[in-house]
């Protein structure tokens, strides 16, 4: 039942000849307090339409509305048209609809199957996997599962880092410096040594950045050893990305980094040529931008491309693979003008799918208050973070409940549970101070919280032997209402999840939904009134499914025990 949807209709039967339906959606509220009803409409615009006061509106309103009998009663408070609705009826009909649904409960079927690429986590090579780096990772995974909930396919894509002068650079450092043992040994923090020493030696002796450059043109132009060494920090680099992506349970559909286009290249300027979009710049061709941006730059004097022309090859190249409806690229919001660049030149070369890009941007994880730097070899190891938090759920586990089967993928879970929610809970364009202690806390407002409510409703089921059944029931409990109100809000928080790029929604719905059941567990001895037992055992396996896939979403699996 769709109590909004319902409301809406309500209210268009008398304000027709002055809003429309979906502006009416878009006003309708769900109150913070109890009190002020379960749907609320305020009156504020009208007042300017009908001059009159909102009050006055809201009361005429609230006289002329007809409810239908799942509303219990109407009320004009404060300029506002509060609806309330029938307990009973409501919390009947939820927990039939979850029982009947289970994990599909929620879906959304906007998307019609149509593809969205998802262009996220995206590491550099030969460079530690960085704490950046784990936000686009697990923002970008839960916005490809948010959107699969809404009925979109995905396309997971790591646009590696693997090409650009940088790779010059190291090639220059590890001919210099450099030792092959110790680069098997330990790959990418012998890498990032090389590169650390090539900044410091670089600042110098200016002649080793042409080295670099020249080294880089190798590299474009084909020369083999440069290649095979290439090859080489590529395959161990990737190694190790492979090991976190395990850990927290992603996975991508391809792997096309920048080099995957270095051959796409050509007709990117070409393209562009054609079109009479490039102009000369000091020997380097460029792309005009207006609106007071910055130009676009293409390609360098000496024939090299940059990370700019790689992005528009791979834009074109996703359209021309996956005809997508839309593409996302969560990319830290340091990266702005080069989207809005990107997104720009696209438009000028005439693609009409230019209109589906969005750079879905987040804030940076300061450390100190200051942004991690990996030249000065400034960064904190996201592998070392995860192994501690690991480490830590099975201290935990040992100590709580030393019998339980299973005790290391489900200290995985927990940890890595630990780590994910720490990032989503926040607003992703607020900055994040880098806090050990605060990832690692299990307590308070944390996904190990968030399972551990998921294992206690797993376990009040095991012990009241609850069994489902096909019947439909019927269910009220005043008590519980708390926690109807937050099953039925699910279906909607995913919606605002999908339309605003915003896992925290969930994330923060799912520490509601369990604060209420933790509560409601507290409150009433669920197993102890026979007579009520297998309704209340329903509703128990209704937080259970929620939650579950409330995590899920987020990237966050739920154990049946911890
Ligand atoms: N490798 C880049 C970085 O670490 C991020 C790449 C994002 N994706 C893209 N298509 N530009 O900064």
């Amino acid at each position: 039942m769709d109590y909004k949807k319902d409301f809406v209709e309500i209210l268009f039967s008398q304000l027709q000849d002055n809003l429309d339906v979906q502006k009416l959606e878009n006003m309708i509220e769900i109150p913070k307090f109890e009190n002020q009803g379960d749907l609320s409409f305020p009156c504020f615009e009208l007042a300017k339409i009908f001059k009159k006061s909102p009050q006055q509106i809201a009361i005429e309103l609230a006289k002329k509305i007809k409810l239908p009998k799942h509303f219990q009663h109407v009320e004009a408070v404060s300029g506002y048209v509060n609806i309330f609705l029938n307990k009973q009826i409501a919390s009947t009909t939820v927990i039939n609809e979850i029982l009947t649904k289970k994990e599909y409960y929620g879906e959304i079927k906007n998307g019609n199957k149509k593809i969205i690429t998802i262009d996220f986590s995206s590491p550099n090579i030969a460079k530690p996997f960085s704490m950046g780096h784990l936000r686009s990772t697990v923002i970008g995974n839960s916005l490809a599962l948010i959107s699969e909930k809404s009925g979109y396919q995905v396309v997971r894509i790591n646009h590696l880092g693997d090409w650009g002068t940088q790779f010059g650079k190291l090639i220059v450092a590890y001919k210099l410096w450099g030792e092959k043992q110790k680069v098997i040994e330990n790959p990418i923090k012998e890498l990032l040594k090389l590169y650390v020493k090539f900044h410091e030696e670089a600042e110098q002796d200016e002649q080793l950045n042409d080295q670099a450059r020249h080294c880089f043109k190798m590299l474009e132009d084909g020369n083999e050893g440069a290649l095979e060494l290439w090859n080489w920090f590529k395959e161990e680099s990737l190694k190790e990305f492979n090991k976190i992506y395990q850990l927290l349970g992603i996975n991508f559909d391809s792997f096309n980094g920048e080099a995957f286009y270095n051959d796409k290249m050509v007709q990117v300027v070409q393209l562009l040529e054609e079109k009479n979009l490039l102009k000369e710049s000091d020997g380097a061709k460029i792309v005009e931008m207006e609106g007071g941006l910055p130009p676009c730059l293409i390609m360098k004097k000496d024939g090299t491309t940059l990370y700019a022309t790689r992005d528009l090859a791979a834009a074109i190249y996703r359209h021309d693979t996956y005809q997508f409806e839309k593409s996302f690229y969560v990319v830290g919001n340091e990266q702005s003008l080069h989207f809005k660049q990107i997104f720009t030149v696209l438009k000028k070369l005439g693609y009409e799918w230019h209109h589906g890009l969005t750079h879905v941007p987040f804030g940076m994880m300061l450390k100190d208050g200051k942004k991690m730097s990996t030249r000065k070899g400034k960064v904190v190891l996201l592998e070392e973070v995860l192994s501690e938090a690991i480490n830590l759920a099975k201290e935990n586990i040992e100590e709580k409940n030393p019998q339980l089967a299973a005790k290391e993928e489900v200290a995985r879970q927990v940890g890595t549970g630990a780590v994910i929610f720490h990032d989503l809970k926040n607003y992703r364009l607020n900055d994040i101070e880098f806090s050990l202690e605060d990832m690692l806390r299990f307590e308070g407002e944390t996904g190990p919280y968030v399972q551990y409510t998921h294992a206690r409703a797993s376990s009040i089921l095991r012990k009241g032997g609850y069994e489902e059944s096909l019947d439909l029931l019927t269910f009220y409990d005043e008590e519980a209402w708390p926690i109807i109100t937050k099953l039925k809000a699910f279906p909607d928080v995913i919606k605002r999840a999908f339309e605003e790029s915003d896992p925290s929604q969930i994330a923060k719905y799912v520490l509601e939904l369990s604060k209420a059941f933790n509560k409601y567990y507290g409150n009433v001895r669920i197993l102890d009134d026979l007579e009520q037992k297998q309704a209340r055992l329903s509703l128990v396996y209704c937080v259970q499914i929620t939650l579950k896939e409330g995590l899920r979403l987020l990237g966050i699996q739920a154990p049946e025990e911890m």
